[in-house]
């Protein structure tokens, strides 16, 4: 009886730790997307995307900044469709 329930609070102990790991591994999901993808999921919500070369660098900047308040984004999304949106106008 007493090795049954070691055996199950090892089981519940490996259980919480996939829980966890689970958690975290869905964040890095969300974190390492691509700039294009990121672009594609959020820039269509209002709007047609206007194509990567209808602006220059510095006017992407500029209306990536403005678009980050209205779209929600995080700051290291805005960075990242910010920098699909410069390497390919
Ligand atoms: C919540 C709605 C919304 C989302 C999401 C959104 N936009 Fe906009 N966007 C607007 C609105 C409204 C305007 C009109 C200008 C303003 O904001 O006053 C606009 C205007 C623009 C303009 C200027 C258009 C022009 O022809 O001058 C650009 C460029 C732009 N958006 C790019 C983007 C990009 C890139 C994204 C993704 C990061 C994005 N938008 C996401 C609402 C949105």
């Amino acid at each position: 009886m007493k090795k049954l329930q070691i055996i199950a609070l090892i089981f519940s102990i490996l259980f919480a730790i996939i829980i966890v790991q689970s958690c975290k591994s869905t964040s890095n999901i969300t974190e390492s997307k691509f700039g294009a993808q990121l672009w594609g999921e959020n820039c269509i919500r209002c709007h047609n995307t206007p194509s990567p070369e209808t602006f220059s660098d510095t006017e992407w900047d500029v209306a990536v900044m403005h678009m980050r308040v209205r779209a929600n984004l995080t700051e290291s999304e805005a960075v990242k469709i910010a920098d699909f949106l410069k390497t390919a106008n």
